[in-house]
């Protein structure tokens, strides 16, 4: 066990000294989810006193500024922005890519083989992120590069790095991170696997990877991953965590602005009623499991050529509102998801999981 684990020090204390160091009120950090941070929400959440967040991914650097304007006119408080470290450029099949098409015709219009690029410039994004002066950078999918390790440090901003495995978290302590999100495998939206095609080999739960990473780790743990209520939160804290990381239970509150179809099927989600899925950009993810995640479909695309080939699927089904094809990111605990405020419902979680520490 490392000298200085936090784990053995009261659950409260460790989330305080988080607080602390990180500006927060409450150790309660909006994830950032790519295609679904409208600054509204992030907002909320920081007013609260939590973390707000910026999934960057496909925002362009200009874009970035001005999402981070748009918050800085909402809120005093702290957002992190992330990004995903790009994967090696993908393998191109034409056959494979002319399969899936013919597959996704029956869900929407037939896509056309993409030419890409496919997302905004990685060094462009990075460079964009450093100058809106978050608090925090967050990576997912990898480390990020020295220089913008370098950049971000130099600024006094922080690096929270997600992490699957042990050895994903000690590569990314070396590489410079201030924190590791330990993202069990009830988590929605995707898997941060360093390696693509490692991912389905690397599902590891919560309740055993958040001890595992407090136990080996120097550095805080903040856990994400079927975490949406004050009963997730405290086991969490009691597990090593330092703080908690919320996605799919923000995504019914009302500033998330998602559509219908997606929210109705989050409220009314068993836990197995998600599944991991290649469908919508070829990294594996967790999501509503519909008719498009449950088909038989032929092997996927590689990342982001697969994204590209969904693109045509998921913007009809956006349009008409259609559950059976829409992508529909969720993780296990969708069924806690509320509905309230999202500022409203940060402190009404902390309150509650303080109430139930000791
Ligand atoms: C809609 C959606 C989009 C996501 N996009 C990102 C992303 O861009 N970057 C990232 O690091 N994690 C992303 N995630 C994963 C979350 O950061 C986090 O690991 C996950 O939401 C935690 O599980 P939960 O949804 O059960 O709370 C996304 C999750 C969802 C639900």
């Amino acid at each position: 066990m490392a000298s200085s684990t936090p784990v053995s020090r009261p659950q409260a204390t460790r989330a305080a000294a988080f607080c602390e160091r990180f500006g927060l009120r409450l150790p309660i950090l909006l994830a950032p989810m790519a295609g679904a941070s409208p600054p509204g929400l992030a907002a909320a959440v920081a007013n609260a006193g939590g973390m707000g967040a910026l999934g960057a991914l496909n925002t362009t650097p200009a874009g970035i500024a001005d999402w981070a304007r748009a918050f800085r006119a909402a809120s005093n408080g702290s957002f992190q922005v992330n990004l995903w470290i790009p994967d090696p450029p993908p393998a191109r099949d034409a056959t494979r890519e002319a399969a899936m098409a013919d597959f996704l015709a029956a869900f929407g219009p037939r896509p056309a083989i993409p030419e890409g690029p496919f997302l905004p410039d990685f060094a462009a994004q990075c460079a964009a992120m450093i100058e809106a002066g978050p608090a925090v950078i967050s990576s997912i999918m990898g480390v990020f590069p020295p220089e913008v390790v370098a950049a971000a440090k130099a600024r006094g901003i922080a690096w929270f790095a997600t992490a699957t495995t042990l050895a994903e978290a000690r590569a990314a302590v070396t590489a410079g991170a201030d924190a590791i999100v330990a993202q069990g495998a009830e988590a929605g939206g995707h898997r941060g696997a360093f390696d693509a095609t490692a991912a389905e080999g690397q599902l590891t739960g919560g309740l055993a990877l958040i001890p595992r990473f407090a136990d080996a780790l120097d550095v805080p743990v903040i856990a994400t991953g079927g975490i949406a209520d004050a009963r997730g939160i405290a086991a969490a804290l009691t597990l090593g965590a330092s703080a908690v990381q919320i996605g799919t239970g923000f995504l019914r509150c009302p500033e998330a602005g998602i559509a219908p179809a997606w929210s109705d099927a989050i409220a009314a989600a068993e836990p197995e009623g998600t599944m991991l899925t290649r469908i919508f950009s070829g990294r594996l993810g967790r999501g509503i499991a519909n008719a498009v995640v449950r088909a038989a479909a032929p092997p996927a695309a590689d990342y982001p050529v697969q994204r590209a080939l969904f693109a045509p699927v998921r913007a009809a089904a956006e349009a008409a509102n259609d559950a059976a094809a829409m992508q529909m990111w969720a993780g296990q605990a969708a069924r806690l998801a509320s509905a309230e405020p999202a500022g409203a419902l940060a402190a009404r979680l902390w309150e509650e999981a303080r109430a139930l520490l000791p």
